[in-house]
């Protein structure tokens, strides 16, 4: 194990680093960490019309956790989400996955970090059209290297009656569970979720969110999803505030709420 405030540590995540440091204490035994992100800047464009997406974003996340990231529109948290999925890379800063370093990757091994690491659910389903619910899933899960059963996957979300449903036979949320099925069939070990119940109503966006909690208490997914409804983050161990750019608070849920008991 590195030692705490040694300068030479870069890529050791065994000690407590940065403000949000914390991972152990007496209280509790000490949490592994996915992801660690350190002094994360985000800059889009130059000179005046440049825009500071991200402005200095210390952050850790623990296998097995569901982390919401809370925050107004514009504050950053699709920069950071998409950063930690290998969609993209900061202006300057660092990013682990375990030890694996994503800010030092090039294209091809950040393809294959998605690939066999990361699941994502967008606000936007993003399904297939002319495939039904199970051919949607099974697009993945036909190149993955020990994928879930596209049947299986679409039962933990609650689909087993709609296997052979197309999208347009589907409500909203339960295409957005199709989109969850798809992503988790592959059994990565980062969900991750950009306003997955954005576009739902909160009855419907409730059953989406039982999905996401199924999915990581059950196949002990590492979770991070966005929302800026504040009513969502009940259901977090952890809840993470991002304003103007800057994590702006971390709180942990001493009881999570169940999805079920969520309601905006
Ligand atoms: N490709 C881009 N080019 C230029 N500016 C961008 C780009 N992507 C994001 N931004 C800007 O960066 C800032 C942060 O955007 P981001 O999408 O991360 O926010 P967000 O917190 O996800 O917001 P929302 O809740 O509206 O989705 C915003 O001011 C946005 O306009
Ligand atoms: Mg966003």
């Amino acid at each position: 194990m590195a030692s705490a405030g040694s300068s030479h540590d870069r890529g050791s995540l065994e000690e407590p680093r940065g403000p949000q440091g914390t991972a152990s204490g007496p209280d509790r035994p000490e949490r592994r960490r996915a992801f660690v992100a350190r002094g994360l800047t985000k800059v889009y464009g130059k000179g005046e019309v440049a825009v500071h997406a991200l402005r200095g974003v210390d952050l850790e996340l623990f296998e097995g956790e569901l982390a919401v990231l809370l925050g107004p529109s514009g504050s950053g948290k699709s920069t950071l989400v998409n950063i930690m999925g290998g969609l993209d890379l900061p202006t300057a800063g660092q990013v682990f996955f375990h030890d694996l370093e994503l800010t030092a990757f090039d294209e091809r091994a950040l393809t294959a970090y998605r690939r066999e690491n990361v699941g994502f659910v967008f606000q936007f389903y993003n399904l297939v059209p002319s495939l039904t619910a199970r051919e949607n899933v099974a697009l993945i899960t036909d190149i993955a290297r020990d994928p879930l059963p596209a049947e299986e996957a679409l039962a933990l979300v609650g689909l087993a009656e709609r296997l052979d449903h197309f999208p347009a036979e589907l409500s909203g949320g339960e295409q957005q569970r199709v989109a969850v099925a798809r992503a988790i069939a592959k059994r990565p070990e980062v969900l991750l979720c950009d306003e997955p119940t954005g576009a739902l109503d909160s009855k419907t966006g409730v059953l989406v969110l039982e999905a996401i909690e199924r999915v990581n208490r059950e196949l002990g997914t590492t979770t991070a999803m966005i929302t800026h409804n504040a009513a969502i983050a009940d259901m977090a161990d952890r809840v993470i505030s991002l304003a103007d750019g800057r994590i702006a608070g971390v709180r942990e849920n001493a009881t999570k709420s169940p999805a079920r008991a969520l309601a905006w």
